[in-house]
């Protein structure tokens, strides 16, 4: 049975990917700092494969100290997301790069890293690329884009593996309402409304359960995965804003989408993205967009959350 670490596990990817690993019968260790008040991991306290530590990934001597054991480490800790990493650049640097830095520092050889970055690098597309590949050029303009594509160069040179996520949606332990489809559902559901800037923009997305199949498809395929970057999205899922948002209409009638250009993307993304290589590997989604909306629906319409915006 493999031991896996997981630092930042009781996050929105972190506490779904938690229970599908521990479902599959893998040993699971969680650091995080825990400071939700209502953990989203209490579920799985039941599992004797189960384990969890409170620490801070910024204590590099704990965390060295502690990743020895394992066979394969996933660092999903980080300051997540444009908006808040320009309000927090230093901690960013810390969490997002150095953090993965020590982890990189005291790796064993036959020790995995398999580490999720964001493909927002990708930015805007010019006119003459079809799709972005794996092979096109990232010029991340966020502090959170550019941490996380510098620590995802040290992990592939690690002989670690990346996947470059889409905007993650679906329903999750530790909901994030921040993302685009998750928030625009959101909209849908509680204000009927939602306000487009930018509607042309393209972007790409992949629904939470699907990443953490693609962990797991890459613990179970290391040998021939390890040194690669993927790009981790759904490839029937390349939509506009206001394409999203008509698929969102097609299931919440009333839905009002208004286009207006009142902000601008932090990240300036408006790409298509090529997943043909992860798809060669083996790995296919079980989850459409139209299905992440209507899992969505249900949880807004059922839950009523406070919005959690991460910004
Ligand atoms: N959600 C997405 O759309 C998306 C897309 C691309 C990449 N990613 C990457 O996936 C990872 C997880 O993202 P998420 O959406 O689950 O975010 P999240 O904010 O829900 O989870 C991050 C977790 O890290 C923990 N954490 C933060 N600082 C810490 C510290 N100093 N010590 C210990 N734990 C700490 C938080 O408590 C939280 O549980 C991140 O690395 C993110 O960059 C996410």
């Amino acid at each position: 049975m493999k031991n896996i670490l997981i630092t930042g596990g009781a996050g929105y990817i972190g506490s779904v990917l938690t229970e599908t690993l521990l479902n599959k019968g893998y040993k699971v260790t969680v650091v995080d700092l825990f400071d939700q008040l209502e953990s989203s991991l209490s579920y799985a306290a039941q599992y004797k494969n189960f384990s969890a530590k409170r620490l801070d990934v910024l204590d590099a001597k704990k965390l060295r100290e502690f990743c020895t054991p394992f066979d394969v480490i996933i660092p999903l800790a980080a300051l997540v997301g444009a908006p808040l990493c320009e309000r927090h650049e230093v901690l960013a640097e810390l969490i997002n790069y150095k953090s993965i830095a020590n982890i990189l520092e005291t790796k064993k050889s036959d020790q995995l890293i398999i580490y999720p970055n964001t493909n927002s690098g990708y930015g805007k597309m010019t006119d003459n690329e079809d799709f972005c590949t794996e092979e096109s050029p990232l010029n991340p303009i966020s502090v959170y884009g550019e941490t996380k594509v510098r620590a995802e160069k040290d992990i592939i040179n690690s002989g670690g593996i990346a996947f470059r996520l889409a905007t993650v949606f679906g329903s999750s332990y530790r909901m994030r309402t921040d993302l685009m489809v998750n928030e625009f559902v959101y909209k849908a559901v509680k204000e009927k409304c939602v306000v487009l800037f930018e509607s042309h923009f393209r972007r790409n997305f992949i629904h939470v359960r699907d990443v953490c199949k693609a962990f797991i498809h890459a613990i179970e395929n290391s040998s021939s995965m390890s040194g690669e970057v993927y790009n981790l999205g759904l490839s029937s899922a390349n939509y506009t804003k206001k394409q999203l948002c008509l698929k969102i209409k097609e299931q919440v009638k009333s839905f009002v989408i208004i286009e207006n250009d009142i902000s601008l993307d932090p990240d300036k993304r408006d790409y298509l993205v090529s997943n043909e290589k992860l798809e060669a590997t083996g790995w296919s989604p079980d989850h459409s967009i139209e299905s992440g909306i209507a899992e969505l629906i249900k949880y807004y319409e059922t839950f009523a959350p406070i919005k959690t915006a991460n910004v």
